[in-house]
This record gives C-alpha cells, structure tokens and sequence, in this order.
C-alpha cells in the first residue's frame, strides 16, 4: 500500500515539487545518483571499473513530452557513448535506454530509428545498449523494438519483469545464443491482472526465471540485491555449468555496494546500473518505494538530523 503510494506519487507532479524544494539537499539524492552531468557519470565509472565494476550508464528522465526532447536525449546518448568509447571505457561500461525517453509512445518510428542511432554509436565504442522495461502497457512495444532492433545488433539486451505473469515465457523465448537478458522483479505500479502483487510470489516468479535463462543459451543479467537470490543464482550457475564470463549480476549504484565488490572479488562479473542527469525524481522514488527504511532516512535528512 505504503509502496503504491509512493509509486503512485512518482507520477504526480505536485509531489515532485515538494521532493525538489525540500531543504536536504542533494545529498540523499546523491546515495542513488551519480551526479547530474556526464563528468559525474564517468568520475564514478572510472571509480567502480577501478574497483573490478562493469557498468551501465542510464541517462536520467522518461517519458518525454515531445519529438524535440526525443531527440535531444538520442543525441546526449550518442555524445555519451562517443566519449565512452573515446576513453577507451567501452569495454568495461555500457549503457541503458529507457524507450518512453526516446519517444516511444509519441512516434513509435523516430523512437525506434533513435535507438538505431544509438546503437550504431555502442557499437563504435565498441561496446551495448541494454533496453530498460517500463510500465507493464509498454512491454509488447519494447519487445517488438528490441527484436527489430536484434536484427542489425544482436547484443542489444533486453529486461524481463519477474512481476509479470508471462515472465517465464518471456524468458523461454529470449533464452537463445547471444541473447543479452536482464532479469528483475519489477519497480513499476502494475494490475493484478498481468502482474503477482504479493513479493514471495515475485520472488518464486524470479527463480523460475532464473532457471530458464541459466541453463538456456543466452546471457543472463541477473539483476537483484535480495541475498537469497543471489545464493540460488551461484547455485544455478555450478548446475549448469556456467563460466563466471557467461552470466552477469547487476545491481544499482548506491545499493549493496560491498556485496557488489565482495561478488567480483570472488571472480564473478557484476555490473551497476549508474543513473545520472538533472530528471532524476521519478527513479529516485521508485528506490524510495523499493524500502521503505529508505522513506525514514529521507525524512531524517529533511529534519536535517
Ligand atoms: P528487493 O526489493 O526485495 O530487495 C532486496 C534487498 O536489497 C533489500 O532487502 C535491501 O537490502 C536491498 N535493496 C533493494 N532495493 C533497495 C533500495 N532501493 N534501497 C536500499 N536497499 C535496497 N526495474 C524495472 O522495472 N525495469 C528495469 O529495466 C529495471 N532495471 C534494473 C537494472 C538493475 C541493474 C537493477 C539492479 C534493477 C533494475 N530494476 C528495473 C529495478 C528492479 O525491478 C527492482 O525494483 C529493484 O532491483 C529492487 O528489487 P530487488 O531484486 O533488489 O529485491
């Protein structure tokens, strides 16, 4: 309930003035996000990649409102990923895309030949472009552009939501040679129509997930901070014989981070999602609704104690 209404206030544009204004600063925004310029994003690149990180890089903001901000964001991706790959980062970092940023939605074309553009410049700096998921409306539609987009750049990686009820079955189908799958429980308000409400259900639903990824063909992204998951994941990967190189854990910046180096200190690769930009309130509450102990520390943070 108290998660809903935090998602639920994601959305409402009354509440993100409130965030904004509030008088903490932005340090308690600072735990969950790189920074707001692109010399943020790399100065914590460069520190996670020095620490045995990979990376991938999310530019903030979603759901544009016109073909112009479509646009501009494409072309901050481009730019983002010509530096990359200037640097020489390209091996270690990738980045994610959130379609509804591209103009999903508005025009669904200039959207798709956006993710083109950016994928064509991954590819220069020599490294991927992952496809988040979004709200559950938009998953047939990102689907259908990651499959377009697989035809002229099989490593695009794709997410699939263990909420969803299709879950598994999105997965048996993704589960092929080269096929990049990022696998999480899901961060988005969604119907129990299409999606398990309750966590334990989330959960089984991420295991059986799990399954078909690590013992299809693919590359499983196993993207979670819940221990127990990441136990059943080490388990999954000695059954069926999996070298550390041919899966990944993936975890967001500022969360776990000891657990993010003890995994690849043990010889594991584990990727953190490093989301940067000024459009930062919408992810920002869906991290506040993932805990809420997170909602008391913010609240400290406000009272200033
Ligand atoms: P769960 O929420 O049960 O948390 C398990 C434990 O992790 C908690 O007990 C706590 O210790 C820690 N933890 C989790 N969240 C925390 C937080 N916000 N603050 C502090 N501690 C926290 N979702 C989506 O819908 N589409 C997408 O494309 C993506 N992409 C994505 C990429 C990556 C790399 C990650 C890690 C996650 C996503 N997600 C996502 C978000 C995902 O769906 C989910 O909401 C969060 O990962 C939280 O779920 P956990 O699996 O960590 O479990």
């Amino acid at each position: 309930m108290f998660r809903q209404a935090l998602l639920a206030a994601s959305r409402s544009g009354g509440a993100r003035r409130i965030v904004e204004t509030a008088p903490f600063g932005r340090d308690v925004v600072r735990r969950f996000i790189a920074g707001e310029t692109v010399d943020d994003a790399f100065g914590v690149t460069q520190e996670l990649t020095g620490q045995g990180l990979l990376v991938t890089l999310d530019v903030l903001g979603e759901y544009v409102g016109d073909v112009r901000q479509a646009t501009a964001t494409a072309d901050h991706y481009v730019e983002l990923l010509e530096r990359l790959g200037g640097s020489g980062l390209g091996t270690r970092a990738e980045v994610s895309l959130k379609p509804s940023a591209i103009g999903q939605g508005i025009d669904d074309d200039l959207a798709l030949a956006s993710a083109q553009r950016v994928c064509q410049a991954a590819r220069a700096a020599s490294t991927t472009v992952t496809l988040d998921m979004e709200e559950h409306d938009r998953v047939d539609a990102t689907l259908a552009m990651a499959h377009e987009l697989r035809r002229d750049f099989p490593d695009v990686g794709v997410v699939v939501q263990s909420y969803l009820r299709r879950a598994e079955e999105y997965c048996a189908d993704l589960a092929y040679e080269g096929s990049r799958v990022r696998l999480c429980k899901g961060a988005y308000a969604a119907p129990e129509a299409v999606a398990f409400t309750d966590r334990a259900e989330v959960d089984r639903s991420f295991v059986r997930c799990m399954k078909v990824l690590m013992a299809g063909k693919g590359h499983p992204m196993l993207a979670t901070h819940d221990p127990r998951l990441i136990e059943i994941a080490g388990a999954l990967a000695v059954l069926d014989g999996r070298d550390a190189e041919t899966f990944e854990y993936q975890m967001l910046y500022g969360i776990r981070p000891q657990e993010q180096r003890r995994l690849a200190a043990r010889g594991d690769q584990v990727r953190v999602y490093v989301a940067y930009g000024s459009e930062w309130y919408a992810y920002f509450m869906r991290r506040l609704a993932e805990r809420p102990a997170n909602v008391g520390f913010f609240i400290r943070s406000v009272a200033g104690r």
